[in-house]
């Protein structure tokens, strides 16, 4: 291969590269939180909430996510409360702060879309 033609691939792999970090959104910190939330429900809800906006296979005890943002007595402090009490049926799940957080933040952030399932 000549210098030239390595030269030019060169290039052109710096130059994809620099075009998929631009393509990239920038990091977004509540975005990175969200994600972190659903990261925590794919491990610690998911076998008892449909946690998504997608069908999951599956019986399910507790009530779609979706179902929950989308009831209008949700919010945050909401959400915050139910997770930091004792309940009967759903064991209390020992998440940190910022777990917590992260978690509702998921939650909230299913509230106004799709269809919101009885
Ligand atoms: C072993 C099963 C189980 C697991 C695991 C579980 N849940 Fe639940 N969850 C339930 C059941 C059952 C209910 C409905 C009964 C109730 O409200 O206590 C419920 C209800 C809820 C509600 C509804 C509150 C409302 O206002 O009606 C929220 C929010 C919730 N869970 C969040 C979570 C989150 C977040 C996780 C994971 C970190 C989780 N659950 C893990 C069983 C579970």
């Amino acid at each position: 291969m000549s210098r030239t033609r390595v030269h030019v691939l060169r290039a052109l792999t710096i130059g994809c590269l620099l075009a998929a970090s631009i393509a990239r959104p920038a990091a977004d910190p509540a975005e990175d939180h969200r994600v972190r939330g659903w990261t925590i429900a794919t491990q610690l809800c998911i076998q008892c909430h449909v946690i998504g906006r997608g069908p999951q296979a599956g019986e399910f005890v507790g009530p779609a996510f979706l179902r929950v943002a989308n009831m209008p007595s949700t919010t945050g402090m909401s959400l915050n409360v139910f997770l930091q009490s004792h309940h009967q049926r759903m064991p209390s799940l020992r998440l940190d702060r910022d777990e917590m957080d992260a978690v509702i933040a998921y939650i909230l952030s299913l509230k106004g879309t799709g269809p919101a399932r009885p």
